[in-house]
């Protein structure tokens, strides 16, 4: 939500801040801005993408060796060129660009105006420059303790870069549930809201924390707290390459994504199968293991497709380690006044590691006393340092706004998890244990297969590209499939589809079949098998469209469907990571041939970090 980069150092900045900010354009990308503090401390902006502010930049002395960008998810002031960031002060000595929420800042707004300052923008942002200045100006402090002193006064969430006209050798960041990384170079430092800019140009980075104010000039970098106290700044080596955050010859990063399945599953068990395919090592559960195998009850928590992945979860739990599991969406659950209990596992899944409300979700559990584990993508994200011990998914950089390797990552995740701790509980017999691992290596390839089919994907694509709206029907495993199919539809094409268990078709969803209505239908074989081919029939009786996945080779369902799509076998337990695939190609194609903004879609944001 809103990307940030900034740069200081010997290089031009501008093309430095340009690139990044394209990198993290999926964080929002509504409006995009640009500040480099040379003589004239010119700031460029505009309503649009990166590649609009190029345009803008085109022809302009945009020259200097330390600046600022920003690319925006609006919050506080619809999308245009005046609420776009950087934002300047009343008086000129500050710039800034802010990633987060002000919650105080009509109140701040109120006194500042009655200290005569006028504002040119409805942001909170603009709010905010303005205080840091007139701290500044009126206790004639340093800008640094301006911006300390200013961030005392605000309540909310800031990822916050700040260029003070009369002090243009440093730049200072702060964070507070708002991401911010340090890139540490040769004379050269870098900002960004997440590592993906700085890679090209350096390895080592500080994450900072909540209330940490970083200095950064050309030759130093300083951490303190809100409160001046010096801090040690713990630099992290990047596990990253330019290649992965490139589309690497795919037309979509969602593409690209889709395609990485097979080796990001296997990324994601890399390590943590035994060779003999006898045992699970999940080192970064070691220490909760023993509150995992006695828990009573977990809770998962999450938000958006990682929320489906915790619905597959709490199947994979259940069946396989016998223990309760209740799914929250996080927003719901910080809210709602929650029972909960020290002996409780709280697990918190998330791609980016950054969702708000399910960080605000975590702080909640942990105060109760419950045990909270993460399972996440991005190394070294908020979630990540926020909880008690979890699992990374080893997925690699997930640029694309749909989210697709990393749900298959998440289940893969889940899936090792609930079998460890079935092993663990002794509730899954030897020979089915080590079955079940051998299976579970045995779904890349198998993923491998289904995107082979790609072309005939697209040509369904092709088909019901115009319908208007999408029905996906599913039972037990494939039910958090068919709400994570509709989803992906909705989001990139901006078609309306639901998301259904199959049998509750009848109570409800039944009412609007008729034959413009496309049902995509999991029905791959297994227990519920029949059931489905029912649910099939009941459509067909209503001349509704049938769409279904099913197993290669399966006659039955193939008399009676419009389409199948054919995918291979696997167990039960694990269905959800073949069948969500087509479902990914299905919409991924309707929404090219929709001419939808794929990697990008309307209004949303890769990491939502605004509640
Ligand atoms: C946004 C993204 C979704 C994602 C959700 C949760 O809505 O567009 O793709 O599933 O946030 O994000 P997280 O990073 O916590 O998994």
């Amino acid at each position: 939500m809103c990307g940030i980069v900034g740069y200081i150092g010997y290089r031009e900045a501008c093309p430095v801040v340009v690139n990044g900010l394209k990198r993290l354009e999926y964080r929002g990308y509504d409006s995009a801005g640009i500040s480099l503090l040379n003589t004239d401390a010119g700031i460029y902006k505009c309503k649009g993408k990166v590649s609009d502010l190029e345009k803008v930049i085109e022809g302009n002395p945009v020259s200097g060796n330390m600046g600022m960008g920003h690319t925006r998810w609006a919050t506080h002031g619809e999308p245009n060129d005046m609420n776009a960031h950087p934002h300047s002060s009343f008086k000129g000595h500050f710039i800034a660009v802010h990633n987060g929420i002000i919650e105080n800042y009509g109140k701040l707004k109120k006194r500042l105006k009655e200290e005569g300052y006028d504002f040119k923008s409805e942001t909170d942002t603009e709010v905010l420059v303005n205080l840091i200045e007139y701290i500044y100006l009126k206790w004639e402090v340093e800008a640094e303790t301006a911006v300390r002193l200013a961030l005392t006064k605000v309540e909310g969430a800031y990822g916050l870069v700040v260029m003070c006209t009369d002090e243009n050798d440093k730049m200072i960041a702060a964070r507070k549930s708002s991401p911010l990384v340090i890139g540490i170079g040769e004379r050269e430092y870098f900002i960004a809201s997440d590592a993906t800019p700085l890679v090209e140009y350096t390895k080592n980075v500080v994450f900072l924390n909540d209330d940490d104010v970083a200095i950064v000039s050309r030759d130093e970098f300083t951490l303190k707290t809100i409160e001046n106290d010096r801090l040690d700044p713990e630099i992290h080596e990047l596990d990253l390459e330019v290649g992965d955050i490139d589309k690497n010859g795919y037309d979509h990063f969602m593409l690209k994504e889709i395609f990485e399945q097979s080796r990001s599953i296997h990324d994601t068990f890399r390590g943590r199968i035994t060779p003999e395919m006898d045992g699970i090592r999940l080192g970064g559960l070691y220490h909760a293991l023993p509150s995992l195998v006695k828990a009573k009850r977990i809770i998962i928590i999450s938000c958006g497709t990682s929320w489906h992945a915790g619905l597959v979860g709490e199947y994979l739990l259940e069946d396989m380690a016998r223990i309760p599991v209740e799914v929250e969406y996080a927003s719901e659950f910080r809210y709602r006044n929650p029972v909960l209990y020290k002996d409780d596992i709280v697990i918190a899944i998330s791609q980016s590691g950054e969702t708000a409300d399910t960080l605000a979700a975590i702080k909640l559990a942990k105060e109760s006393g419950a045990t909270v584990l993460g399972i996440c993508n991005v190394v070294g994200s908020s979630i990540s340092r926020e909880t008690h011990g979890g699992v990374y998914t080893h997925a690699g950089p997930e640029i694309g706004v749909a989210s697709t390797k990393a749900f298959t990552a998440q289940v893969t995740v889940l899936a090792m998890m609930s079998l460890l701790l079935g092993r663990e509980r002794n509730v899954i017999e030897d020979t089915e244990y080590v079955s079940l691992i051998k299976e579970l290596r045995e779904i890349p390839g198998k993923i491998e297969t289904i995107l082979s089919l790609n072309d005939e994907f697209k040509r369904f694509a092709g088909l019901y590209k115009d319908a208007l709206n999408f029905l996906y029907l599913g039972r037990g495993y494939c039910f958090p499939v068919a709400l994570e199919g509709a989803l992906k539809l909705k989001e990139i094409s901006y078609i309306h589809a639901e998301g259904y268990p199959a049998a509750e078709m009848k109570h409800g969803p039944i009412a609007l079949i008729d034959e413009n209505m496309p049902v995509v239908v999991l029905s791959p074989k297994n227990g519920s098998y029949d059931k489905i081919v029912s649910n099939i029939q009941e459509i067909k009786a209503r001349k509704g469209i049938v769409i279904a996945v099913v197993n290669e080779g399966d006659n039955v369902i193939k008399e009676m469907a419009d389409h199948v799509l054919e995918i291979p076998k696997t167990r039960e337990l694990f269905s959800a990571l073949l069948t969500v695939v087509p479902l990914q190609l299905l919409s991924y194609h309707i929404a090219v041939m929709r001419d939808c903004n794929v990697d990008q879609p309307r209004n949303l944001a890769k990491a939502v970090t605004v509640e």
